[in-house]
């Protein structure tokens, strides 16, 4: 399909003449320009900027890409040891493993290796989750666990068939399932945050941050739980990791508005008159893509409807045309926090993660 080619070449062209102009790691476009993730150390979209410049070298073998994204990889070294955020696995699985992946380097291993450990010190034994957030003494959010979390689970996979510690699978597998008892509705939708008493372990009630509200089901999280369950699922071979991504799926694509492409909220009173979440969708078709392998049986639904939202996306959300310097625009970082209708880094990166495994099935 000339399509995916040329979706393809506009993102990799982006990529070269955003290396020109990025003094910092990229994290959202506003009034045609990149703001960078505050405080120079990546934030948590680090490793997304490193993995669309992995995704260019595997597509161009352009040795500059390659430069660049050992360069900028380099950069996330020191967050190796940040026991202060669940983000990990986003950072040192798209900037390192990638490009073990990528080039068959396997000393880009030695820091992911030491970030899966400094991630499962966030692990708590009595309520099995990974917290989400706040330094490891601070009191705030001691308690609380979010859905994108198990986008970070697949270092700790990876962690352990490399160590060959179990630990590391363990704590990934416990988190899961405790994700999917508590955060997955009969409906198939997903609440954003858990949150329990962080001394007993005793679950308290699901909750968000960056959607509607408790009960409703925020489309970013909604696409991270597909990608993560299904990814669960491919590392473990326990059935109920793929039936939870297909019942996430499967209510994604039922409230999917006419474009494919969903609002910052599946719940939100204003739809048709809202904003809506390219990255969600990018998210959501690239986790369609792991799915439609994982699930053989239904393959080709998942397949087609990944296409089918890669397709929108190109046509209608795409940044041609425009001054911002993204790839997608109209994305959603966080309605309830006045952050909206930007490019977003995540969104660019699951894009061209999803366009390679369509030309390429890698
Ligand atoms: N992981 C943060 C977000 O999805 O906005």
């Amino acid at each position: 399909m000339n399509w995916i080619n040329d979706a393809l070449e506009f993102s990799i062209e982006r990529t070269r003449a955003n290396l020109e102009i990025v003094t910092g790691f990229p994290e959202l476009t506003k009034s045609g320009a990149w703001e960078y993730a505050r405080g120079g150390s990546g934030g948590w979209v680090g490793g997304h900027w490193v993995g669309l410049l992995w995704l260019a070298f595997a597509h161009t073998r352009d040795e500059m890409f390659e430069r660049a994204a050992r360069e900028w990889a380099a950069r996330l070294a020191p967050r190796q040891h940040d026991t202060g955020t669940h983000d990990l696995g986003f950072l040192f699985e798209l900037s390192h493993l990638l490009g073990v992946q990528i080039t068959g380097d396997a000393s880009l291993e030695t820091l992911a290796l030491v970030a899966a450990r400094s991630l499962i010190r966030r692990f708590n034994s009595r309520g099995k989750f990974i917290r989400a957030w706040g330094a490891l003494d601070a009191e705030q959010n001691r308690g609380r666990a979010i859905i994108d979390t198990l986008m970070n689970l697949d270092l700790l996979f990876w962690a352990s068939r490399a160590s060959g510690e179990t630990q590391f699978a363990e704590i990934a597998n416990a988190h899961a399932r405790t994700a999917l008892q508590f955060q997955v509705r009969a409906d198939g939708s997903t609440s954003h945050a858990m949150d329990f008493n962080p001394d007993t372990g005793a679950f308290i009630a699901q909750g968000t941050h960056q959607g509607l509200s408790a009960s409703s089901c925020w489309s970013r999280g909604q696409a991270w739980a597909v990608y993560g369950f299904a990814e669960t699922y491919r590392n473990t071979r326990d059935e109920i990791f793929l039936a939870a991504s297909r019942h996430c799926a499967d209510y994604a694509l039922q409230h999917a508005p006419a474009d494919h492409v969903p609002f910052w909220d599946y719940a939100s009173p204003l739809v048709p008159n809202d904003v809506r979440d390219s990255s969600a969708a990018a998210i959501l078709a690239s986790g369609l893509l792991i799915l439609a392998e994982q699930d053989r049986a239904n393959a080709e639904r998942w397949h087609d409807a990944a296409t089918t939202i890669l397709q929108s996306l190109w046509e209608n959300y795409s940044s041609r045309g425009t001054r911002e310097p993204s790839i997608l625009i109209h994305g959603t970082r966080s309605k309830p926090h006045g952050s909206m209708d930007h490019g977003l880094i995540y969104g660019d990166y699951y894009f061209g993660e999803a366009l390679r495994k369509l030309a390429t099935g890698k």
